[in-house]
């Protein structure tokens, strides 16, 4: 086989108080990738559709994952100059809306690389070339997006070094509503905002909410996921650079939204509810708040995807 297509699925990173640590996967949005295995040496990006991203390995964070992934491969087989790649990138994510996409994309092409090579790396070795994607995109090399856009469902990172990830219960019930704003937040810059040190009473609660969200979830105990998801660490300082933020967390919140927060570094907000019918009503409500301000948006509406990346040949 030396043709595949990937779908690659928005992700929503930081759960809340799980920062860096818990991210989920989406059913939509998601990416489309077409990757060709080519004799042709060399790692090459003939098309980009949709929101126009840099090509230059230094800055693509498809292109620096999958070259990691290669150079280790030709090491392990002493090869030199042997295997080259071609892809097409559909990106239905936006660049920059903190749902993923740069994870999206580096994370599809090494599974997908690694299906065309014939599987020689393992799940916590593709996390580690993605991660790298994620250094080229935002400066820092953090898993809670491509840990779950690969292995699928939610993602608990217990250590970065060791990388040590293991993936939690999700039940069936949680659907999540997301909008996008359409203003721009780097990630870098999110990170830069944030205190260096914090107070040992917010980090109790901090890491009671944690543990308390990884109980709720496998006890289904919906009212105990609701009240863990609070972050007094990272959501004060970047709600601030949000429009509307806590309006959109109160009121969905009254329509009957367990809780909710901030998607990665943002400017994405996400809420989680118990069943299809509620999440459609929070999703609403994120429409009506928003369309009253002088900021485009787009909103989804999204089961959790159990499964993450998934492939077809070609
Ligand atoms: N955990 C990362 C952050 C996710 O919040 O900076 C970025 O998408």
């Amino acid at each position: 086989m030396n043709a595949i297509k990937i779908f690659a699925p928005a992700t929503v990173a930081n759960l809340v108080c799980g920062f860096d640590i818990i991210g989920l996967a989406l059913d939509y949005p998601k990416d489309e990738i077409y990757l060709y295995k080519s004799n042709n040496p060399g790692i090459r990006i003939n098309k980009i559709y949709g929101p126009s991203l840099p090509k230059d390995p230094k800055k693509n964070s498809a292109f620096a994952a999958l070259q990691l992934l290669l150079n280790k491969y030709e090491k392990l087989n002493k090869l030199k100059n042997n295997i080259g790649f071609e892809m097409e990138l559909i990106k239905n994510i936006y660049p920059g809306s903190g749902i993923g996409s740069s994870a999206a994309s580096s994370a599809g092409v090494v599974f997908g690389a690694n299906i065309l090579l014939g599987n020689p790396f393992n799940t916590i070795q593709l996390i580690r070339f993605a991660m790298e994607g994620e250094r080229v995109a935002s400066g820092s090399a953090h898993a809670d997006n491509v840990a779950p856009a690969i292995m699928g469902g939610l993602t608990l990172i217990r250590s970065y070094d060791p990388l040590d990830i293991t993936k939690l219960h999700s039940p069936n019930e949680l659907w999540v509503s997301i909008i996008h704003p359409e203003i721009e937040i780097k990630t870098s810059d999110a990170r830069k905002i944030l205190k260096k040190n914090i107070l040992m009473k917010d980090a109790i609660q901090q890491w009671g909410n944690i543990g308390a969200l990884v109980a709720g979830l496998y006890q289904e105990n919906y009212s105990l996921i609701s009240r863990s998801l609070e972050d007094v660490i990272v959501e004060p300082i970047r709600s601030t650079l949000i429009p509307s933020f806590y309006e959109l967390k109160v009121k969905c919140k009254e329509i009957g939204a367990l809780g909710g927060g901030i998607s990665g570094s943002g400017p994405s907000v996400f809420m989680l509810s118990k069943g299809n019918k509620i999440a459609k009503k929070v999703t609403k409500v994120m429409n009506d708040i928003y369309s009253t301000l002088k900021v485009g948006y787009n909103t989804y509406t999204s089961p959790i995807n159990q499964k993450g990346l998934k492939w077809k040949k070609i």
